[in-house]
């Protein structure tokens, strides 16, 4: 048995699986292995019974000079690899201060919201309250109550989407006519703004959903020409001085006379274009006087009271206010178009 040649041996071996070590775990199996309980330097130890006497310290001793050598050699190791596993992991997480930073975008107002507050905003600086109705109505109040009865052509006229036999989208503001005087004594002065539903196909000037904004007003002796008045003064107040305003004879079941108002072409100012296709107005709402059958179903006294109402088109507002030519994009989110606001 010659141990002492066994210690060098294992120290060669040592040496070399050493050089080979790549991480960090290999080094550990190295150290169980080399200096563990029963590790190659302890089995050294465990025979040294066997040999005689004399030779037991000189191998004790180079048994623990190997010992030492290889703990040292594993702590070099183990502090270059750690240094290795540290560099690398600040390459991965390293980040370049520099970068340009990912940009947070804010909202704006919509659009419609902004042509909405800038009307209720002269509105009120008239004495009109802001009134509200809900958009899933009853056939009642969106048709019935606004002297449309069953079978009337404008029921169908109106592409309704119905929910069930007696519910269904509101297919315009009208309805909150009828419950504003149902809840209030004259007199009335409303807006209503909100959104309306028809089952119109999507394109560049019809959109299944829009909005309107609806006028009312009720008092004793209000006439025609306080109607007029009134729809001068918004119109001057969103679209200037410049504009002219017509009123055109029209038909709507609730109001008797019915008009149609048509400003003077914000583009061509009134010569013909594209816009206005070539007639120089464009309609913005429809108006007129409640019909006393409206004023008799909401409860109110027709021959006491007499009142105007009007729609406007909220949309069709924005389109011309800010010189869009498709109603679609109020509807899409592009935030490349939002931000233009
Ligand atoms: N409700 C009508 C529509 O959606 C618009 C309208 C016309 C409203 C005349 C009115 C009015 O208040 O007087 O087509």
């Amino acid at each position: 048995m010659d141990l002492l040649n066994d210690l060098k041996k294992i120290e060669k071996k040592a040496e070399k699986e050493l050089k080979e070590v790549a991480d960090l775990d290999k080094l550990e199996e190295i150290r169980i292995k080399y200096l563990g309980k029963k590790g190659k330097i302890q089995s050294v130890f465990s025979q040294m019974g066997k040999i005689n006497a004399e030779q037991r310290p000189v191998v004790g001793k180079e048994a623990n000079i190997l010992k030492g050598k290889i703990e040292n050699w594993l702590g070099k190791h183990k502090e270059k690899l750690e240094k290795k596993a540290a560099e690398a992991r600040f390459k991965e997480e390293k980040i370049d201060v520099t970068l340009p930073g990912a940009e947070v975008k804010s909202g704006r107002e919509h659009p419609l919201t902004l042509i909405t507050e800038e009307l209720e905003e002269v509105f009120i600086g008239l004495g009109f309250t802001i009134a509200e109705g809900p958009e899933v109505e009853s056939e009642y109040y969106n048709f019935e109550a606004l002297n449309i009865p069953e079978h009337h052509p404008a029921r169908d006229l109106q592409d309704t989407l119905y929910i069930d036999d007696n519910y269904l989208l509101r297919t315009h503001t009208s309805p909150v006519q009828v419950r504003t005087m149902q809840s209030q004594e004259p007199p009335v002065r409303i807006i209503a703004p909100g959104r309306v539903y028809r089952s119109d196909e999507l394109d560049a000037s019809h959109s299944p959903i829009f909005h309107q904004a609806e006028g009312l007003v009720v008092d004793e002796d209000i006439s025609f020409s306080d109607l007029k008045g009134t729809i001068e003064l918004i119109v001057e107040a969103l679209f200037g001085k410049n504009r002219e305003v017509r009123f055109r004879p029209s038909y709507f079941p609730f109001t008797e006379p019915s008009a149609e108002v048509d400003v003077s072409c914000i583009v061509c100012g009134g010569e013909g274009c594209p816009l206005c296709s070539r007639t120089g107005w464009l309609e913005i709402m429809g108006a007129g006087m409640v019909h006393p059958n409206v004023l008799e179903m909401s409860g109110y006294d027709k021959d006491k009271y007499s009142g105007f109402a009007f729609g406007i088109g909220l949309d069709r507002l924005a389109l011309l206010k800010y010189g869009i030519d498709d109603i679609r994009v109020l509807y899409e989110n592009d935030q490349r178009f939002l931000h233009q606001f």
